[in-house]
């Protein structure tokens, strides 16, 4: 469920026209809504509520530092990939204390910073990491709480690129060697502390088989280590799916009723009622780590047809947004569905809806049945929150959009769009 809908014939996001915004903003620009990702929010921690249980939202989906603070201010905690994102989580009013920090290549700068700054967790990708933050704690005077990421080698059944859980992935530490790595660890490391393990299998996972695979394979496992060290929470990642393909309709209720109950796409009621049976077995803090399902369908990125071009074997719709500003159609045939911000039941057109980036992989949708389309008609690319604006270039030097999140009738600029003068900071001749 989201809040963007039609109203009156014009789209809306909570109680903000989208085409006043576009007029007086310009394109291209994100807009937020921030209800939407405090429902999603509050909707994930009630069907979890049976369980001890942290959602630490995934910083790297979303890192604008209003959106961080909206869920600060509703008790999330972070997940954080890096000490830039760190920095961010400090400076919407969070702390380190509430912050994991994954990722496969941790600095020292950056390793150092979070021990001064007091992280709750490292969650370590390779015995050498381990080793290292192990050194410099000895160096700080200190401890540092680390967590293991197990890789359990299942197959999440998403796309390859945001697929993590497998062997040949270069997430994780394998589960075999797990057991002797934290034997290793509490005899050899004196200044880690083993707080936990952690596992993320993939993003936009729409079924639960594979979070069931792993939580059931990675359980046992959770129960000895409890046994032999002091652990005292097991984050099962993130990677709930959202809906790309029917994202307006999504945001209703009644299409969720109307769904084919056997290839129902997941929901968080469904995810919470078949893995907390097996969670609260562990007596365990469950840690949670979402980011596409607490921002994805809570974004969506605005922009404005330049030209159309009849081309011998395609028509196209020229955009004055592109892969520069949301990368993944680009990157990996992501889908995001196009409407425009005044609705035309009308007639159609199969387009391409191309960037003016100079890369033939600048397109938003290809050969996409659509409302026809004029020159100066704005158009909405839906569920564009999670992985949309985090994963924006300069490429071609061109300025990043501005972002608004809007809040019932209200609404507020998070981030100025870039000028010209910011593209060139830093640079000197
Ligand atoms: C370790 C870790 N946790 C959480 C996430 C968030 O995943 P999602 O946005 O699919 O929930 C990611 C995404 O790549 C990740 O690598």
């Amino acid at each position: 469920m989201h809040d963007f809908d039609y109203q009156n014939g014009n789209l809306f996001c909570e109680g903000v026209d989208l085409n006043q915004l576009a007029s007086t903003y310009g394109t291209p620009l994100y807009i937020y809504s921030e209800n939407t990702i405090k429902d999603n929010f509050n909707r994930l921690s009630s069907a979890l509520s049976d369980l001890d249980h942290r959602i630490a939202f995934a910083v790297k989906s979303n890192s604008n530092l209003s959106v961080l603070k909206t869920l600060n201010d509703i008790g999330a905690d972070f997940d954080i990939v890096s000490g830039g994102e760190l920095f961010r989580v400090l400076k919407a009013g969070g702390s380190a204390n509430q912050c994991t920090f994954a990722g496969v290549g941790k600095t020292r700068e950056e390793i150092e910073y979070s021990l001064e700054q007091g992280i709750y967790s490292f969650n370590v990708e390779s015995e050498a990491e381990l080793r290292f933050i192990n050194e410099i704690a000895k160096e700080q005077n200190t401890i540092a709480p680390v967590a293991v990421r197990v890789n359990p080698n299942v197959d999440a059944k998403t796309h390859k690129y945001i697929s993590t859980g497998k062997s040949e992935n270069k997430f994780g530490i394998d589960f075999e060697f797990i057991e002797d790595l934290y034997l290793k660890a509490s005899s050899e490391l004196n200044n880690v502390k083993l707080r936990g393990l952690q596992m993320h299998i993939g993003s936009q996972l729409t079924q639960i088989k594979p979070f069931l695979e792993a939580v059931e394979k990675v359980s046992p496992l959770v129960k000895k280590l409890k046994a032999n060290h002091e652990i005292e929470f097991f984050s099962i990642g993130g990677g709930i799916g959202i809906i790309y393909e029917d994202a307006l309709a999504s945001g209703k209720k009644e299409w969720w009723d109307n769904q084919d109950p056997e290839n129902k796409p997941l929901t968080v009621e469904e995810y919470a009622k078949k893995l907390v049976p097996i969670l609260s077995t562990l007596d365990i803090k469950i840690l949670l780590e979402p980011g596409r399902f607490m921002v994805g369908n809570a974004g969506t990125l605005i922009t404005k047809v330049l030209y159309k071009k009849i081309g011998a074997a395609k028509n196209f719709a020229i955009v004055d947004s592109g892969m520069g500003d949301l990368i993944r159609p680009a990157l990996y045939e992501g889908h995001h569905e196009i409407v425009p911000l005044i609705k035309n039941t009308g007639e159609t057109q199969v387009v391409d809806i191309v960037g003016p980036i100079c890369e033939s992989g600048d397109f938003f949708a290809q050969n996409r049945d659509l409302p026809l389309l004029q020159e100066g008609d704005h158009i909405a690319l839906l569920s564009a929150g999670a992985y949309g604006f985090v994963m924006a270039s300069n490429y071609n030097s061109r300025a990043f959009p501005a972002e608004i999140m809007v809040n019932g009738t209200t609404h507020k600029v998070v981030r100025k769009r870039q000028s010209y003068d910011d593209l060139i900071m830093g640079e000197e001749l």
